[in-house]
């Protein structure tokens, strides 16, 4: 008999995850692109300190990416195709860029690691923003036909495609965003979690995305019946103190819990952990002073991912779970293996205790462009900003080599 706690189950996804806008570069068509170049007009002060320019240049060095992740054990990877690049206009598809991606599809496999396809990491085109983003009248059937165009890419060796990445994060930071491009808004988006929390998303946003996801999943379906579809939400720990606990609910019901529920019919569930937070009876506490933090402001608790698996399997009952991000954004890579095997031991505990969990994706491959910023380093490799030369971190080898051996990595 093995044991759960020491060997990965047989089929256990094991992976890094990236995102297209984040690693790619030069992504001009998207609406981030042109958010960034407004916010740099305005000057400093708002939540863009620099452009995401080439990042990390794997638009071209993706090959070179997939050799290293393979060489340190991963079996699987997660990454996403930029709509932009597929659909540089309305309803104009090009050919070049789903071949890019289906070559990516197949580079997978070649390298032996299973793909997971995001169709939407945040970004969108800039024409699609232009019509009112997700509030655009028309903006379920715009991405369903983007998921039906983009067919060719998953139709093949695909088994997990996301439809969305963090529906959540994007309901409630959208309207920031707007405000960010109309040059009034007030505080950092990455940030803002470890400060005053999300703001509490607009319901009809909510109900916008969730009518896109199950549209996708239906266009997907119809082309390509056996992937298995589903999206990854914005899952951090929630925790109350006594006599909070309604308190507590309230906060995570429009944040976290309706999104998690709206998965119920689902193939998987993604799980996306980093940190927790603490719900008094006055509202959402400040990270304690003598907390660790990581770089972007959260405070180190490990323990979260553990949590927020128990949780999410409470409201989404029987729907297989697939930690699709998980990471901490540290410049001193022993605290990256402490954080990681900390989430670890707590996700395996939860696997334990009967929770049905598919896979691990660590948050992130590379150091990338964190939505504003090169500052919060979350990557297993470094990359030379001028160069783009990659540079494992020990943290690489020691998670990988997890994947290759099938056992839970310790510290
Ligand atoms: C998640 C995003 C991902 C990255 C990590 C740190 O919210 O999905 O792109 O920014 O946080």
């Amino acid at each position: 008999m093995t044991d759960p706690r020491t060997t990965l189950p047989e089929g256990f996804l094991w992976g890094a995850s990236t995102a297209a806008h984040q690693t790619e570069g030069a992504n001009h068509n998207s609406d981030w692109w042109e958010l960034e170049h407004l916010a740099l007009e305005q000057g400093p002060g708002g939540h863009i300190e620099e452009p995401s320019g080439d990042a990390c240049d794997s638009f071209h060095r993706w090959p070179e990416d997939m050799d290293l992740l393979a060489g340190f054990g991963f079996t699987d990877y997660r990454f996403s195709m930029e709509w932009a690049r597929i659909e540089p206009a309305p309803g104009e598809i090009s050919r070049a860029a789903i071949d890019h991606y289906r070559r990516m599809v197949e580079g997978a496999h070649q390298r032996g690691l299973r793909p997971l396809v995001t169709l939407n990491h945040f970004t969108t085109p800039r024409w699609f923003a232009a019509r009112g983003s997700w509030y655009g009248e028309d903006a379920a059937d715009r991405f369903a036909r983007f998921a039906e165009a983009a067919a060719p890419v998953y139709a093949d060796g695909v088994d997990h495609l996301c439809t969305i990445n963090e529906p959540n994060m994007v309901a409630a930071l959208l309207p920031v965003l707007a405000q960010a491009a109309a040059g009034t808004e007030a505080g950092g988006a990455t940030e803002q979690l470890a400060t005053t929390g999300i703001p509490e998303p607009d319901p009809h946003l909510t109900e916008a995305l969730t009518r896109a996801h199950r549209r996708a999943v239906e266009a997907v379906k119809s082309h390509v019946p056996h992937v298995r579809t589903g999206w990854s939400v914005s899952v951090q720990a929630c925790q109350a103190l006594e006599g909070a606990e309604a308190a507590a609910d309230a906060y995570s019901r429009p944040r976290q819990d309706v999104f998690l529920e709206a998965a119920r019919d689902d193939d998987w569930l993604g799980v996306q952990t980093y940190t927790r937070i603490v719900v008094g009876p006055d509202g959402l506490l400040p990270v304690p002073d003598d907390a660790e933090r990581t770089l972007t402001g959260w405070e180190f608790y490990p323990e979260a991912l553990g949590e927020a698996v128990r949780r999410t399997a409470e409201l989404a009952p029987g729907v297989p779970l697939v930690v699709t991000e998980n990471g901490i954004a540290t410049g001193d890579d022993t605290r990256r293996v402490a954080y990681t095997s900390g989430a670890l031991a707590g996700l395996a505990d939860a696997m334990a205790d009967g929770i049905d969990v598919r896979g691990y994706f660590h948050w992130t491959a590379l150091d990338n462009y964190e939505w504003g910023s090169y500052r919060p380093t979350f990557g297993l490799i470094a990359v030379d900003r001028t160069t783009f030369a990659r540079t494992p971190k020990p943290s690489a080898g020691w998670l990988g080599a997890a994947g290759r051996d099938r056992r839970w990595p310790t510290a």
